[in-house]
């Protein structure tokens, strides 16, 4: 696909990854994505914004050339994260007139990974602005949407917000706008959900920043891009606020089925008290559906059979994620089963120290459930009904 004309004078000049499928060696991409990159001509000056991944370095290249772009002025970056800045180096290569405009922040990170040399740069402050002569650039500095040098850039005169990662989503689509709504959101709900969600007071912040600028259109630089922003403030809105929802998370995994026959029960007797459960087999699911349900859950419990005297490190697996993604769920708990003994319940108990949630009473069952045992995943339904209740969830 070559370069999409966005507006007059403003053209995407990125390239779409249909077959990505693991971004960082981590996160799952099922539907892929793009690494958006938008040229900006002025009447004095042009300037680029942001690059592309490395691998995609020759498609960006020619997109310029399509539209014979002689001379770049500016290149934006807003994120040092190879992904948008990875192919700097070629763009400064083909245009050694460019200057790199960033923030001071990004701009070492920038020769850090890229060793871009000190030169090439220019920096800028927090709502500082460039002329390109008929067309303004205001840089807005939003950072922690994932790192902490992250910018946007404000088209004043357009009204247009180039917002790097920040509303973005792991999409690869051949609609320059947002057309399929529920698609785009469950793509923007899942980046959110697996590099964000820790940093949602910064992001409370940072949306609170824009609120008064008269936006048109978002540009982010994975994804399509938004002509209606509404729909994606209030989405952010939601995913950043304390609001829970009356869910509860069960991520599990289970060796000869003690601990399975415990998350069933469990399911049923919440399904049973009017609770939404959204359950995890930790050997089969995609990390990206689990954090995706972490964003909204009022409540976590986490289910492990006991193997080499701790948790199964499936369920490891899972705590450490939750505990990194810090999600605003209210309240936490552990089931499972054990042969003989172990150290479990301290084990997950303990990696989950960033959750500002109230640990409530685990059930650890020696060997298969008994009636005893089920009457105790009862009580545990209970209590999180309770707790669901006088938070006003239900
Ligand atoms: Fe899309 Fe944080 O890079």
């Amino acid at each position: 696909m070559g370069s999409r004309e966005l507006k007059s004078k403003f053209h995407s000049v990125g390239a779409i990854d249909w077959d990505r499928r693991l971004f960082d060696e981590l996160i799952p991409l099922p539907d892929g994505t793009s690494y958006n990159a938008y040229l900006i001509k002025g009447s004095e000056k042009t300037a680029l914004l942001d690059t592309v991944d490395p691998t995609k370095e020759e498609e960006l290249v020619a997109h310029l050339k399509e539209l014979d772009i002689e001379r770049i002025d500016y290149v934006v970056s807003h994120h040092a994260e190879q992904d948008h800045s990875g192919a700097i180096p070629r763009i400064l290569k083909d245009h050694p007139e460019a200057k790199v405009v960033t923030n001071p922040k990004c701009k070492s990170m920038l020769m850090d990974l890229l060793h871009i040399s000190d030169d090439k740069f220019t920096t800028v402050d927090d709502r500082e602005t460039l002329s390109l002569g008929d067309k303004t650039l205001e840089f807005l500095y939003t950072p922690w949407v994932h790192w902490p040098e992250t910018m946007s850039t404000y088209l004043r005169e357009d009204k247009i917000l180039f917002s790097c990662d920040f509303f973005g989503a792991h999409l690869a689509t051949n609609d320059l706008f947002v057309k399929d709504k529920a698609l785009v959101y469950e793509s923007a709900k899942r980046y959110y959900a697996e590099i964000m969600m820790p940093f949602r007071a910064p992001i409370r912040k940072n949306l609170e920043k824009i609120k008064d600028l008269k936006i048109e259109m978002i540009a982010p630089s994975h994804g399509p891009v938004h002509d209606e922003p509404e729909f994606i403030f209030d989405a952010y809105r939601d995913w950043v606020s304390d609001q829970v929802k009356n869910e509860v998370v069960l991520p599990y995994v289970s060796m000869h089925g003690s601990t399975k026959r415990m998350v069933d029960h469990l399911a049923e007797a919440l399904t049973e008290r009017g609770i939404e459960v959204k359950q995890f087999n930790l050997t089969a699911t995609d990390i990206g559906e689990l954090a995706m349900a972490l964003v909204d859950a009022a409540t976590v419990v986490i289910a492990s059979p006991t193997v080499l005297v701790g948790s199964h490190p499936a369920a490891v697996y899972a705590a450490y994620l939750a505990n990194a993604l810090r999600p605003k769920a209210k309240f936490a708990s552990l089931i499972g089963s054990y042969g003989w003994g172990g150290k479990m319940a301290d084990q997950i108990t303990g990696m989950l120290s960033n959750l500002k949630a109230e640990m409530l009473q685990p059930v650890l069952v020696k060997g298969h459930p008994k009636d005893e045992d089920f009457r105790s995943l009862d009580r545990l339904a209970d209590e999180i009904l309770r707790k669901h209740k006088e938070q006003k969830l239900c």
